[in-house]
């Protein structure tokens, strides 16, 4: 039985269902704070420490390493060995996922990320920087380059991971990342996306899907969660129920 220290709501793991499911209970809001994503990114990481869930954490899409900053100073508070693993290519949406993303999805929705591409072209040496200035270079690590290929051959320091939070929005690195990283999801892994925005969805694509089909295809429960004005969707790994 999971033992979630926040609001987590399990959903069927079927697409129709997950869309009924949507958060009815949250009153849309117009905008996410910053304060209310950071409260949501702590109880996350409070969970994995709490719980004692084995492994390292990893932030997918970690631009300007706003997630991993957090959970390093929980972990550095906390006094417990974990790294924290910082997955960019500081340059954007690949055009090889984003034609994936055109061919399994709407053209709309290849269209929306093409446009705010250039968002997310971030001069690499100054997110190191300030890790530095931070004094996290011990906690954080920037693994640089395309997810598609950084994280075939990554090991994390631990020999596992637990967890994943997918923010990098596309499909394509989504699953791959799913795929080459599940052999070292230990019990009780998250595997995030990241949302936070409570508008109920009609379609679910890029990292949400990614998720979605990791957890019909390993048979793990899926959930949604309601963190004040923040609101996701995870799935939890349950190893004696991976088949
Ligand atoms: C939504 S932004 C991340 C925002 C960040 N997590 C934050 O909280 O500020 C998505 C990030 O994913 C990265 N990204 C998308 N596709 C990628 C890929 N195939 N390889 C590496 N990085 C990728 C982009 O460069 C971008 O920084």
């Amino acid at each position: 039985m999971s033992n979630f220290t926040f609001k987590a709501q399990k959903i069927n793991s079927n697409e129709q269902k997950i869309i009924e499911c949507l958060p009815n209970k949250i009153q849309p809001i117009p905008e996410l704070t910053e304060r209310d994503k950071k409260n949501a990114l702590v109880q996350i990481c409070n969970h994995i420490i709490d719980n004692n869930i084995d492994g390292d954490l990893v932030d997918l899409g970690c631009s300007g390493c706003f997630n991993s900053i957090i959970w390093a100073r929980e972990i550095r508070d906390s006094n417990i060995k974990k790294k924290v693993y910082g997955f960019d290519n500081f340059k954007g949406y690949t055009e090889y996922d984003l034609k994936e993303c055109e061919r399994k999805f709407h053209p709309d929705i290849a269209k929306g990320l093409r446009s705010s591409k250039s968002r997310w072209k971030l001069d690499a040496s100054s997110v190191y920087k300030s890790i530095k200035k931070l004094r996290l270079t011990n906690e954080i690590e920037i693994v640089e380059g395309d997810i598609q290929e950084t994280t075939k051959n990554f090991k994390p320091q631990s020999g596992s991971i637990s967890l994943l939070y997918i923010d990098c929005n596309v499909y394509g690195a989504s699953i791959a990342a799913i795929n080459n990283l599940k052999k070292y999801f230990s019990d009780g892994a998250l595997i995030f996306s990241d949302s936070g925005f409570p508008h109920p969805e009609t379609f679910l694509d890029g990292e949400k899907e990614a998720i979605l089909e990791y957890s019909v295809s390993e048979n793990v429960p899926m959930f949604r969660t309601f963190f004040g004005n923040f609101s996701s969707i995870f799935a939890e790994v349950k190893n004696d129920t991976i088949p």
